[in-house]
């Protein structure tokens, strides 16, 4: 039976006990805000919706990046005058401002390449060509360069800024989201965004690549924790030793009924040491039954002490006692703190726990007298990689404090040179709250513009968003449908085909138009397979209208030309070959028809898993091949790393496709026209 739960409900403890990777410790609850709605009624052209964050370096000007607005909104942080907006042709991501403030780096995906705002005049002075889709950049000023994160071809281009050329295209893991220079600017931190394997893989997770700047190569990639994916934010400690990046912890391995344990989707902060190329430790940002759902955007005080985080799925922003969590990770625990062990949390009452049904059983009441994650770490510091499960190591420890954002969906942050407010990209509500450090109080908003009131894809999009319209606000549907209704990476097992036959996240770009739905067409209408993807994953039964916008997002998903194509938006002609041969002798066209390359019917390919219900006779779903260069890992529980693997390793016997008869270049033509499409 599903539990549908609408409220937070306290959790049981036995069931958090009776995982032994929880942790326990402190039963602190954070504040449950509600969502802010978009308010203002009048009519304007588009939504505003601050993405990134820049301030001047006297602290007076704010720069936006405002994708939905196309544009670069210029704040008067006191107020005073009106806020100005740069037009732009593309779509404006990341930001990033030179060390005197006059110049603006502004990535537009889209017309790839970086326009150089001028901030005297408000106006693009010139732009520098980069890849295709740029999403953030950097400056380092005293050497005079400008790094890229190109998540189309996975790279970062580092651009000679007296020239305005790229020097160096260097390879990193996948879609490159942020990037961080050191102040000595000898490294430069990248976060990938995706993981990048087959979703069989059980240690899958997403990685940090450090660039040598001298070397212009990447001198270590720094795995994260199984699971890691949505690795958006990263900033650097002022000293230059440490590199912090939050991301998302994916629970892949277990099934999603794993939600009331909070046991899906989590969300960390790691910690990693740049010089020596390793992770010193990642430590949850959740508490036991609230979840921090989708980090975003992380910044760091100047005397290194402290951090600020953005938790887009949430509508908060924690700040985290960063210094004192080095303190002790190093063995230095204040003697309070020493004394408490995991067993001195408060006893559940019995109406809440289960105290009044049952006695406790002695694990569980040897679980609770254990000392505490601190203090088992300075015992055998190889208990670091507990931290990766504990549920309450910085609410023990006090380390942190979560307070709402002033909006919906915080994203960029940002904090005053004088550190005593936090500037918040609240990317619904289309506004900046300014934060006070020292209470942790919105004390102001700026406003970029007049919000149109949000139709109904806008407001699905919002939903679609929101994880506090989830079960203790464990994730949002864009948790594991990253990147605007696509794929986390990772693969999940829902129980609505059987159990232990985990399925690859798919991405919801063609889904109106591509029913059934589920890989193996477990669900016939858009509007039914939203509707109880509502209660599968977040424990929720949605109303008629929550379903019809959630659904109206969906509809409106458009893919994006791929940027394998011609700048003119053609096929290659490696790809014009592979074309002949999809359509012709490799047999793929039958099934993959276009336009959206799936005949809308169910095969069986010889990729039957033995945990697959009988009925279905491993008859799965053809997925539709648009943006597949963008989804991998393939097959439906993701054992595929590239689309080579599915055409050779996984199609020994032709069944899928007839391509042991290619040759090795038509092979390599084929899968050159499946990356355009
Ligand atoms: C824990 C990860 C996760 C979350 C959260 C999640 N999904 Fe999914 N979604 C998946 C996976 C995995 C599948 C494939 C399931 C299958 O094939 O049986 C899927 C399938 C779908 C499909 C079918 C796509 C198709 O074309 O077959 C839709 C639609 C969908 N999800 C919408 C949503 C919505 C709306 C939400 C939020 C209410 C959501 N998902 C939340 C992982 C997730
Ligand atoms: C008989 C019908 C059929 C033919 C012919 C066929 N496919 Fe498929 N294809 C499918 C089905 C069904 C799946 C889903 C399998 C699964 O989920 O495990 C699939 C999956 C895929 C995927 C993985 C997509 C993803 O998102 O996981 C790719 C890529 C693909 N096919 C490419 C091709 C190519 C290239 C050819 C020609 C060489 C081809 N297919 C021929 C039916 C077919």
């Amino acid at each position: 039976m599903i539990v549908i739960m609408r409220k937070r409900t306290l959790r049981v403890f036995s069931m958090s006990l009776s995982l032994a990777a929880i942790g326990l410790g402190a039963w602190i609850l954070a504040s449950s805000s509600s969502p802010v709605r978009a308010q203002d009624q009048t009519k304007s052209p588009a939504y505003h919706s601050p993405l990134s964050l820049a301030i001047s370096p006297d602290g007076k000007t704010l720069y936006a990046s405002d994708p939905t607005a196309a544009s670069v909104a210029v704040l008067d942080i006191s107020g005073k005058t009106a806020p100005r907006t740069v037009a732009l042709k593309g779509v404006p991501r990341g930001l990033a401002l030179s060390g005197d403030g006059k110049l603006l780096y502004v990535a537009l995906r889209g017309t790839g390449t970086v326009a150089v705002i001028d901030t005297a005049k408000a106006s693009v002075a010139s732009e520098i060509p980069a890849g295709r889709w740029p999403e953030a950049v950097a400056v380092a000023d005293k050497s005079k360069r400008l790094y890229v994160c190109n998540q189309d071809t996975h790279s970062v281009s580092v651009v000679d800024l007296a020239t305005g050329k790229a020097i160096e295209e260097i390879p990193v893991i996948r879609e490159p989201a942020s990037v961080a220079v050191t102040p000595d600017e000898k490294h430069v931190v990248v976060a990938n965004f995706l993981p990048h394997g087959a979703a069989t893989d059980i240690t899958l997770g997403a990685a940090v690549s450090i660039i040598d700047a001298a070397k212009l190569a990447v001198a270590s990639t720094v795995k994260l924790p199984a699971g890691s994916t949505a690795v958006y934010g990263v900033c650097v400690s002022p000293d230059g030793k440490w590199a912090y990046a939050v991301h998302q912890i994916g629970r892949f391995n277990q099934p999603i009924s794993q939600l009331e344990l909070g046991w899906v989707n989590t969300y960390a902060l790691s910690i990693i040491d740049i010089a020596g190329g390793s992770r010193l430790a990642s430590v949850l940002l959740d508490d036991l039954e609230q979840g921090s759902a989708t980090p975003h955007d992380v910044v760091c005080s100047k005397d290194g002490r402290q951090l600020w985080i953005s938790h887009a799925g949430v509508h908060e922003v924690s700040n985290v006692r960063i210094g004192a969590v080095h303190e002790l990770l190093e063995g230095k625990i204040p003697d309070a703190l020493a004394k408490l062990r995991d067993g001195s949390l408060p006893d559940p009452t019995p109406e809440k726990g289960y105290r009044g049904k049952d006695p406790m059983p002695d694990e569980v009441l040897a679980a609770r007298s254990e000392a505490n994650i601190w203090v088992r770490i300075k015992e055998d510091p190889r208990n670091v990689y507990k931290l990766e499960n504990d549920l309450t190591a910085l609410y023990l420890a006090g380390a942190i404090r979560r307070l709402p954002s002033g909006g919906n969906s915080p994203r960029g942050i940002v904090l005053s040179p004088d550190e005593k407010q936090l500037l918040i990209a609240n990317y619904y509500t289309g506004s900046i709250a300014v934060m006070d450090t020292s209470t942790g109080k919105i004390s102001g908003k700026i406003a970029i513009g007049a919000q149109p009131k949000a139709d109904p894809a806008r407001r699905g999009e919002m939903l679609f968003h929101d994880a506090s319209y989830c079960f203790q606000r464990w994730h949002s549907c864009a948790s594991c449908h990253q990147g605007g209704g696509r794929i986390d990476a990772l693969r999940w097992d829902f129980l609505r085909d059987g159990i232990g036959n985990p399925k690859d996240t798919p991405s919801l770009v063609a889904m109106g138009k591509t029913a059934p739905f589920n890989r193996l067409a477990t669900r016939n209408t858009p509007r039914e397979c939203t509707r109880t993807g509502v209660i599968g994953s977040h424990r929720i039964d949605p109303t008629g209208r929550e379903v019809d916008d959630l659904l109206a997002y969906l509809l409106s998903l458009q893919p994006e030309p791929s940027p394998h194509l011609t700048s003119d938006g053609k096929l290659t002609e490696s790809a014009a070959r592979g074309k002949a041969v999809f359509e012709g002798k490799a047999d793929c066209a039958r099934c993959h028809t276009a336009p959206l390359f799936t005949d809308l019917k169910q095969y069986n390919v010889g990729v039957v898993t033995p945990h697959d219900m009988k009925k279905y006779k491993g008859m799965y779903d053809t997925p539709s091949l648009l943006e597949v260069h963008r989804t991998a890992p393939y097959l439906h529980d993701g054992r595929a790393m590239t689309l080579k693997d599915v055409l050779t390793t996984h199609n020994k016997e032709d069944q899928h496709g007839k391509v042991t008869g290619l040759t090795p270049a038509e092979l390599e033509d084929l899968i050159r026209y499946l990356k355009s499409l």
